[in-house]
């Protein structure tokens, strides 16, 4: 990609470097994590405008970054931030100034050695590092320009992949996903028919989802598009598995078969496209091999794909920054903000045996609750919200005749990112108006319960 102006977080330690990095993208500055203890060479060759060190307040970080001589002879303005950022500034010979603001940071500064630091309390980190602080740090410490926008960077990778990809032939599995969609639809208008999108219908996915994702991406976008079919094998692979990572590990192995299968018959490739998101960069640990994705956390790359080179379109960004990428491409709204979905799909939302009619009655129950919850106004404020079928049958009453049916079981979670979650507190009267429809509208159905546990302990997904 064209030069632009970047500045590095250098990750000393703490929680906090990825938050800041969103902080500085927000101000207008490209900005990359690397790890403290990186090649210096490596952060010398990009020319960056400015070093913000995240660190805790270890002894061994302090000791660290107060040792870290060549860094502050690369002669660019250096702020440190998070708990060691007092200790650090002290021991270079900063000194504490008042600062304007009321609350609990504190700031320190050297003006002629480009030596800055901020420090808040842990607990108000998040809400004290306002976008003015790094703001003045990044406009007036290092004149950057701040002019870095997603329209900018849309234009920049689509001209970037055009030159880049040429008249070569690029494969990519759509599942209908955020990440799929937004790489996809980003490589189309930069190599138009020359991309290649295979998406497998599994049959897993929700109430008229598949044919959704059809319709958006062949006749919105005119995407070169093959859909799959194999509803049909995957559930007869499922045939009699209950155990949950047992069926992972099939509709994973599937989902490979299924899409070399395809690929086959186009022939070889030159590209193959990846989803992976900055996230799975860092998580990874910036190994400097490619970060490997799988389309269902298990099965893995297929390995009977002829290509040379997997492309990585969103691997600098941010989730919340695919989804505005998105919104920049034109993609609807509905799709570039939905809720996440598990790629093995409803398969883990049925318990027990995955039959296609247990499939159809959770699929109506789903898109009442999703309907509901929408309807509400509160489906932007939940992180996830699904129903699920449970295995068990309990005794109900309809029409004065005695019945023996589904209970279906309603999850509804806020989280910042499911690593863990609270549940959500949805009023009664939705509630009310969900389980009333269900077991009205759904065949089978003869109760709803809500789940109220967080995670921990129980997991977002029941299986
Ligand atoms: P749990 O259930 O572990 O889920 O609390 C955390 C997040 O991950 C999603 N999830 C999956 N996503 N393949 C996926 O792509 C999976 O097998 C899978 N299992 C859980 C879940 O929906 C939640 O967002």
């Amino acid at each position: 990609m064209k030069s632009q102006e970047i500045v590095f977080v250098l990750d000393l330690g703490g929680q906090q470097s990825q938050l800041v990095a969103r902080r500085i993208r927000e101000a207008g500055v490209y900005c990359e994590i690397l790890p403290f203890h990186g090649s210096i060479q490596q952060i010398k060759a990009k020319k960056p405008k400015g070093l913000i060190i995240t660190s805790d307040n270890s002894e061994a970080c302090i000791e660290s970054a107060v040792n870290s001589k060549e860094l502050y002879e690369l002669g660019v303005p250096v702020l440190f931030v998070g708990q060691g950022a007092q200790e650090i500034s002290m021991q270079l010979g900063g000194k504490a100034i008042k600062a304007e603001e009321t609350g609990s940071a504190a700031v320190f500064g050297d003006a002629e050695n480009k030596l800055f630091g901020i420090e808040f309390q842990p607990e108000s980190f998040e809400t004290e590092l306002d976008s003015r602080i790094l703001r003045a740090f990044l406009l007036q410490a290092c004149s950057c320009k701040g002019n870095w926008t997603m329209a900018n960077y849309a234009r920049q990778s689509i001209e970037y992949y055009k030159e880049q990809i040429g008249n070569r032939k690029v494969l990519c599995a759509l599942s209908g996903g955020v990440d799929s969609s937004v790489a996809a639809v980003l490589l189309h208008k930069a190599i138009g028919s020359n991309l290649i999108c295979i998406f497998v219908d599994h049959g897993l996915l929700r109430k008229n989802e598949a044919d959704q994702v059809e319709k958006t991406f062949r006749e919105q976008f005119n995407l070169n598009l093959i859909r799959v079919n194999a509803q049909k094998r995957f559930l007869d692979r499922l045939k009699g598995i209950v155990d949950p990572e047992t069926k992972r590990i099939i509709i994973g192995e599937e989902f490979i078969r299924v899409f070399e299968e395809e690929a086959e018959k186009i022939g070889a490739v030159d590209y193959l496209v990846q989803g992976t998101i900055y996230s799975d960069v860092i998580e990874s640990g910036f190994g400097d091999k490619a970060t490997i994705k799988s389309h269902h956390n298990v099965g893995g790359l297929p390995e009977h794909i002829e290509f040379k080179e997997i492309i990585e379109p969103l691997k600098s960004l941010f989730k919340d920054e695919v989804r505005k990428l998105g919104e920049e491409l034109g993609i609807p709204r509905e799709l570039v903000w939905r809720q996440p979905f598990p790629g093995p799909g409803l398969a883990v939302r049925v318990i027990g045996e995955v039959t296609e009619d247990k499939l159809e009655i959770l699929r109506e129950a789903d898109a009442i609750f999703r309907d509901e919850v929408a309807k509400a106004g509160l489906d932007q404020e939940i992180w996830q919200y699904f129903a699920v079928l449970t295995n068990m049958r309990s005794v109900g009453v309809s029409d004065g005749r005695r019945t023996y049916d589904y209970t279906i079981a309603l999850r509804a979670v806020t989280s910042m990112d499911a690593m863990s979650a609270d549940w959500a507190r949805i009023p009664f009267d939705v509630l009310d108006r969900t389980s009333k429809r269900i077991v009205n509208e759904v065949r089978n159905v003869s109760r709803v319960v809500y789940d109220i546990t967080g995670k921990p302990p129980a997991t977002i997904e029941w299986e």
